[in-house]
């Protein structure tokens, strides 16, 4: 089997289309120009290159950005002072602080501070706690692009056994909430989880958010699966997933490519939740 390549990019660019629509409705609607603020502190290269993009895709959404830099060396009471006069500013509706912050900031305190309705990454405890409720709320970005990727193979989610190889906050947890309210049968495994093969191998939806490069083989693999690549590992300057792309793309009947299948979409689910925030604002 050669499994089919799912286009990250093309389905992405379906959702910036529609996230587009939203936005102009509801300024022709009430005058209001959806806007999202970008927090970062410090110079990691990775998070310079990924603000970028999201500043960029914003602009072609028609949504207004403004971005806000701080030092490597700001203090958490900076930050948190910063995300406070966003949260307060009514004409801001999404808030997004960059992460990794810099060592000694502790993240989990800056991203509380951030009100749960203007918390566009889905990363507060409430909207992660409603996530688990199965209530309405903003849901981490990457998780809902993975599902909007599976949706697009056309297979029912529903009944189907999901493997989910990662236990991330950002990716792995939300990942498994979202495919169990799509009625899948979930499994989530990690890195120290003892005869992962036996399990992965039983998965008809694999989702690999691991963070180690092709850690994911062939022979892991259920042939006919759908295979969601969550992995950006960098390698000598080139990016690999978590899965052995040519080994997997023998077996799967459909899988994601790295880079331009998971990506994309975090950022398109990103300006969804900002247009969603607005119009709840
Ligand atoms: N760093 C890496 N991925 C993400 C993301 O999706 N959101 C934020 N805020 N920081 C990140």
């Amino acid at each position: 089997m050669t499994a089919k390549i799912i286009d990250g990019k093309a389905i992405a660019a379906q959702v910036r289309m529609r996230v587009k629509e939203r936005a102009r409705e509801l300024f022709e609607r009430s005058g209001k120009k959806t806007r999202l603020a970008v927090v970062m502190a410090g110079d990691n290269p990775a998070s310079e290159i990924y603000v970028r993009n999201k500043i960029k895709a914003c602009e072609e959404a028609g949504i207004e950005s403004q971005s806000f830099r701080l030092s490597a060396d700001a203090s958490e009471q900076k930050i948190i002072e910063l995300v406070d006069k966003l949260d307060s500013d009514n004409l801001t509706h999404g808030i997004l602080v960059q992460l990794p912050l810099p060592t000694g900031i502790n993240e989990r305190r800056v991203l509380e501070r951030i009100s749960p309705r203007k918390d566009v990454d889905g990363f507060h405890a409430v909207n992660a706690g409603n996530l688990m409720l199965g209530n309405d709320c903003l849901a981490a970005c990457t998780p809902q692009g993975c599902i909007e990727l599976i949706r697009s193979t056309g297979i029912n989610i529903e009944g189907k056994n999901a493997v989910v190889v990662g236990r991330s906050n950002i990716v792995g947890k939300p990942m498994a909430m979202l495919l169990l309210q799509n009625n899948a049968t979930v499994t989530i495994a990690h890195s120290k989880t003892e005869n992962l093969a036996s399990i992965t191998s039983r998965a008809d939806i694999l989702v690999a958010a691991v963070g180690k490069k092709e850690f994911i083989t062939g022979d892991m693999i259920k042939p006919g699966a759908v295979v969601i690549d969550v992995g950006m590992n960098r390698h000598d300057g080139k990016l690999y997933g978590d899965v052995k792309f040519d080994e997997a793309s023998r077996v799967a009947a459909f899988i994601t490519p790295v880079p331009g299948g998971v990506g994309p979409m975090t950022i398109a689910m990103l300006l969804e939740n900002t247009v969603t925030a607005a119009e709840n604002a």
